[in-house]
């Protein structure tokens, strides 16, 4: 998926280079990469913004984002300095064409000085409301035209419904060709959201497994704990289906049920992914009630902090209608999937920060042991936990030592700090090295944005049509709203809760064997 050479000489351009975005996570990305010499020596961050700082005092607003944020802060020695001899600013009004002329004749004269048609990357880390300017413009400035070394890198939301991410496509493809724009959904940087296809296709074990034969169910859960801290103002307009189901768990589930690919060529991946949301059973409007569950949270504890409801966050209606936690129930309709339900849930203000996937094996078809009283008799089932740990746990069914004969569920466990030791890259490394190799393998292609939408439409639709008289209907701190239990329950099943002892055992163990060596 990722290609191990170094980048050609590469000039990134960053629009909203006093955002949020690029404090916390882009600059950050892109000192690990230097550090790591990922980086060209021909690399020129030019970052464009509105706010007017003369350029020491940018630079230690953005250094002190790496100290904050950045997984390595290295920022003492001659790193810092030297990393930030690539970095330029100039304030900038994105509307103003001159802007754009004035960036041609800086790309012509970077071609000129470093000998090479560098890589030029237009980074739309600016608010939505002003990408239809900035593409435009690029556009009358000529500047998306060198096209195979020509990127543009632009952030969800890819709209707010199927129309408006019709028309946002129309409008990028009017200027840069689908090969030049990457959409970013950061879920697919990270290394276990990568490995789930390195787990299915590059081992024999499970593939043959792999389907409705042996799978009951399938579990996506993306939960949080944070609520919508300072982003009330974005999130109280589109709510957990738009924010996070549309995108993170849906691109997990076709990572989940996508067919083997045939070669690792960006094109082929994503042919595979579409063909998995192309298959997803539509849900009629009227459907919707029996498929998906809303909630809103109220005030509650978490962790022994007192947390406020939802509506009285900062930027949020005190009438809001705006769903904090989603959870929803799809179907895969083809050979491999017909008729196993994958049940995919995420809210904010849950009792943790966790994101898995949980496939569930089909119970055995005779069962010749006794059961203990008292005790299930769980079917196997295979975690792919995603954070806050990393790794994949199975778990069977062992004997229990001595007598009487009874069984007991065992874990076998791959974790990704135990096995390799090193810390993985943060998601936009991953993405941020992808786009200046040129490999598009982990972002969304339009038609993907555009089917994605179209999953969650009915549901957008239903909920829209009425509103909830419920919110707030779960206590932050809790699981979710009871309805939600309700969703799976009808089915005679359950949510699998977090193990999070088990999550906190295995970190103790990992950061105590660190600790040796
Ligand atoms: C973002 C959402 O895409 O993902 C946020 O807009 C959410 O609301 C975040 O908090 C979660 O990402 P992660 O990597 O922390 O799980």
């Amino acid at each position: 998926m990722t290609a191990d050479s170094r980048p050609r000489p590469t000039l990134f351009v960053i629009f909203g280079i006093g955002g949020d975005l690029t404090w916390r996570k882009l600059i950050p990305a892109l000192y690990n990469l230097f550090l790591d010499h990922w980086l060209p020596d021909n690399f020129q961050v030019l970052g464009l913004g509105h706010k007017s700082m003369n350029d020491e005092a940018f630079l230690d607003h953005l250094r002190q984002g790496v100290i904050q944020l950045s997984r390595r802060k290295e920022i003492d020695g001659p790193h810092w300095k030297a990393f930030a001899s690539h970095l330029t600013f100039q304030s900038a009004d994105f509307s103003d064409p001159q802007v754009y002329t004035r960036l041609a004749g800086q790309f012509q004269d970077l071609d000129e000085k470093w000998g090479t048609g560098a890589v030029r990357i237009f980074y739309l880390a600016s608010p939505p409301g002003v990408m239809e300017t900035i593409v435009e413009l690029l556009g009358q400035a000529h500047l998306s035209l060198e096209r195979e070394r020509t990127r543009i890198v632009i952030e969800k939301p890819f709209g707010r419904d199927l129309a408006s991410a019709k028309s946002l496509n129309r409008m990028l493809t009017e200027v840069f060709s689908e090969s030049q724009i990457y959409r970013i959904d950061h879920y697919l940087g990270k290394e276990t959201v990568q490995n789930i296809l390195a787990f299915r296709f590059a081992n024999t074990l499970f593939e043959p497994i792999w389907n409705r034969q042996y799978i009951d169910h399938v579990q996506i859960t993306v939960a949080e704990k944070i609520g919508v801290a300072h982003r009330g103002h974005y999130y109280d307009q589109a709510g957990a289906l738009r924010d996070m189901l549309q995108n993170h768990l849906i691109q997990l589930l076709c990572l989940t049920a996508m067919e083997p690919m045939i070669s690792l060529e960006d094109n082929e991946i994503r042919n595979k992914k579409t063909e998995v949301l192309q298959a997803i059973r539509p849900i009629a409007v009227d459907e919707v009630p029996a498929m998906a569950a809303r909630g809103q949270y109220d005030a509650g504890c978490i962790e022994g902090d007192q947390v406020l409801d939802y509506r009285r966050e900062k930027n949020v209606s005190p009438e809001s209608v705006t769903e904090t936690y989603g959870a929803v129930k799809l179907f895969v309709d083809n050979w491999r999937w017909q008729d196993v339900p994958f049940y995919l849930r995420t809210g904010k203000r849950l009792p943790a920060k966790v994101s898995e996937v949980n496939i569930q094996f089909r119970p055995v078809p005779h069962q010749v042991f006794p059961f203990s009283p008292g005790l299930d008799r769980p079917p196997n089932r295979l975690l792919i936990s995603i954070q806050p740990l990393e790794g994949i746990l199975l778990r069977f069914e062992a004997k229990h030592p001595g007598r009487p004969l009874r069984l007991t569920p065992v874990n076998m466990g791959f974790y990704y700090q135990e096995a390799f030791k090193i810390p993985s890259p943060d998601a936009y490394e991953t993405l941020l090295l992808d786009v200046m190799l040129g490999n598009a393998t982990l972002f969304m292609r339009g038609d993907q944005t555009e089917a994605a939408w179209t999953v969650i439409s009915p549901i957008l639709e239903a909920w829209d049509r009425s509103a909830p008289s419920d919110f707030p209907n779960y206590q932050a701190g809790t699981w979710g709203p009871k309805s939600a239990e309700e969703l799976i329950a009808r089915d005679g099943r359950q949510w699998i809760i977090p193990s999070l002892q088990q999550y906190e055992e295995v970190l103790q163990r990992c950061t105590a064997a660190e600790g040796k060596e």
